[in-house]
């Protein structure tokens, strides 16, 4: 028997779940239809960077606790089920509402009544009951919850137990069985129903999201007066408890803040003021920054490199980064762009030596941690993080 089968179990949310729940003792079946992830995390090797995990994943693995397949009929033979697939949006920014729909026509025959189905992704609010009422009209007995992710990825195996954990069953069962799973992880639950807990993860990701936004325009506020937002952004925060947590400037991307605050603002009528405005600021920001360049350097005359693919600091993960979209601004611009990122493999990129030889301008994609000692030869550099040194903030 299997304590829990996780569907998207090699995932950047599944993978490190499974893991914390198999040093847990549980004993774990991550369930993927990517066939490359599981043969790589069934292998021993994590698909992708999390802290602790490269030595986490061998040991489980090796306990018997911990195992991956691409035979979706291993759900059947779980206790609980936990789907963590991705809830990406459609081209026109609306939620695809068919992925949970889909989930439930694809694994319906795997799962089994007396089941506890937990939904982990960040779902439109509405989904956890719809779910469970479709399993109801299918004539199931499976106990339906909903409990969100909210690690910041790349720290997963770390904060799944040291954030306190937001649970919600349809049911009291759901509600009584739902705890007693999560409280291997944490005594730190927060009960909630299930349509609250689903507005809790929005409002967690559009409230990140609407902060970088306020950031990034006050940024460019101080920048367009020729003003280094940094001297501000230390003057307002130094020794001021009520600004403690004001970011600092940079590109808001990866696959989760934007999709959610988006997710939110369909679920209010598409009138979240709020989120579109963030959404306009984020979003336009790579152009803001090369058109500000442009006014300052020969652009046209130039080859300019980015530094940083990724959508974060010191990550792998190239999801939704805003780096392509400051290189599609710059190839308009200038002679030649070249790109660099230590954390990714790709064919088109060059090296970090290769760029810092061959680029006139760089520009900093990702505020890795490289580039607080890197030496940039004296080229300018484009930084609107503050991660370099001698890097241009004032643009
Ligand atoms: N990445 C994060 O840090 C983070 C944090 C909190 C919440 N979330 C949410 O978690 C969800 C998953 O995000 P992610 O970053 O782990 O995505 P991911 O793409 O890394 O992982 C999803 C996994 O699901 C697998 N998959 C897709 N359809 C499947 C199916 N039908 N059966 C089995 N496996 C299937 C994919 O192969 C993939 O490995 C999203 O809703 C996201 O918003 C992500």
């Amino acid at each position: 028997m299997t304590d829990i089968a996780i569907i998207g179990g090699c995932g950047h949310v599944g993978l490190p779940l499974g893991l914390a729940f198999a040093r847990a003792g549980k004993r774990v079946v991550a369930v993927d239809t990517s066939a490359e992830r599981v043969h790589e995390a069934g292998s021993g090797r994590m698909p992708f960077d999390d802290e602790g995990t490269d030595e986490l994943l061998p040991q489980v693995l090796a306990s018997g606790h911990f195992r991956c397949t691409t035979d979706p009929s291993a759900i059947r033979e779980a206790e609980n089920v936990i789907t963590v697939i991705g809830t990406p949006l459609d081209d026109h920014l609306n939620p695809r509402f068919e992925v949970y729909q889909d989930l439930i026509d694809e694994d319906r025959s795997h799962l089994r009544d007396g089941q506890l189905l937990i939904l982990r992704s960040t779902v439109y609010p509405g989904t956890t009951a719809r779910m469970a009422k479709a399993l109801e009209r299918e004539g199931f007995d499976i106990d339906v919850a909903f409990c969100p992710e909210r690690v910041a990825e790349g720290f997963a195996l770390k904060e799944i137990v040291s954030l306190p954990q937001i649970v919600s069953g349809c049911s009291e069962r759901a509600q009584r069985r739902a705890e007693q799973l999560f409280s291997c992880l944490t005594p730190r639950l927060i009960p909630l129903e299930p349509l609250a807990a689903e507005l809790a993860k929005l409002y967690n990701n559009s409230w990140r999201y609407i902060q970088f936004a306020v950031a990034n325009q006050f940024y460019m506020i101080a920048n367009d007066y020729g003003i280094d937002f940094y001297k501000v952004r230390q003057a307002m925060t130094e020794g001021y408890p009520r600004a403690a947590g004001f970011p600092r400037a940079g590109f808001a991307a990866g696959p989760c803040l934007f999709k959610d605050t988006m997710q939110l603002s369909c679920f209010n009528n598409n009138a979240l003021f709020l989120g579109h405005a963030a959404m306009l600021v984020n979003e336009g920001l790579p152009h803001y920054v090369v058109k500000r360049a442009a006014s300052r350097h020969e652009l046209s005359k130039m080859t300019a490199g980015i530094l940083g693919m990724t959508f974060k600091a010191d990550s792998d993960d190239a999801r939704d980064s805003l780096s392509f979209k400051l290189k599609k601004s710059l190839q308009v611009e200038c002679r030649e762009v070249l790109c660099s990122d230590p954390f990714l493999e790709d064919p088109t990129f060059v090296s970090l030596e290769e760029i810092l030889t061959r680029a006139d301008i760089l520009f900093i994609g990702a505020p890795h941690t490289v580039y607080r000692t890197t030496d940039f030869r004296g080229k300018p550099v484009i930084d609107i993080w503050n991660a370099t040194p001698g890097g241009t903030t004032v643009i």
